[in-house]
């Protein structure tokens, strides 16, 4: 990735399927930022989402990228719409770019696709306690859902995600109405 300055314009886009093909390399760069918790940085090292994965989602319009002017396509959100839900699988910033806000733009774009699209929930699993997960979404207007308020979806996931390798006690779904997010 080509450096940029602290100044270059970053516009949060539509990603193409040219865009796609950084995904995996962009996630597994993002992941680094888990090597500060001795717990959890084996997730720096973890499978990452294949670009084949973001295909369909791209194709159907629910992936954003942030674009840098300098240095290209430095985050992406990757989502997909489940009934009345917009299910976030994915996003994942560089570590060039990371406390820029740019993860707030991404799911903020995410949110006025949803409002849009008449959709009543934004939803995604994440870990528990973990500054850049959980506590992050809380404060832009997420709430966790109890587990034994879990729909037959959310613990589905989370029950794919457990049998993948993540630890189940350390993972929550977290639901969010788009209207109450601003921008
Ligand atoms: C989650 C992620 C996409 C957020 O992207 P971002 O562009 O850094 O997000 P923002 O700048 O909008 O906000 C980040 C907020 O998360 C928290 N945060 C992020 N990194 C942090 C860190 N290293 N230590 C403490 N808090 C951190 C802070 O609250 C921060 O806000 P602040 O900078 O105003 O204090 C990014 O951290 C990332 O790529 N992480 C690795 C992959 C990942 O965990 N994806 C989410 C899967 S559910």
């Amino acid at each position: 990735m080509p450096p940029s300055d602290s100044q270059s314009r970053v516009a949060v886009l539509l990603a193409t399927q040219e865009d796609g093909v950084r995904f995996a390399a962009l996630e597994r760069a993002s992941g680094e930022v888990f090597r500060q918790l001795d717990d959890l940085a084996w997730i720096a090292d973890d499978d990452v989402m294949e670009e084949a994965d973001h295909r369909p989602h791209i194709l159907a319009g629910t992936v954003w990228v942030a674009r840098n002017e300098d240095a290209g396509v430095v985050g992406f959100l990757t989502a997909q719409e489940v009934g009345s839900a917009l299910h976030v699988w994915q996003m994942a910033v560089h570590p060039s770019h990371q406390r820029r806000g740019l993860g707030r733009a991404l799911l903020r774009a995410a949110a006025a696709h949803a409002r849009e699209a008449g959709l009543s929930t934004l939803t995604l699993t994440t870990f528990l306690d973990v500054p850049w997960n959980e506590p992050f979404y809380v404060g832009l207007g997420f709430t966790r859902f109890p587990d034994d308020a879990l729909d037959a979806r959310l613990r589905e996931v989370l029950e794919h995600e457990a049998r993948a390798g993540l630890p189940r006690e350390r993972r929550c779904a977290l639901w969010m109405d788009p209207r109450a997010m601003g921008g």
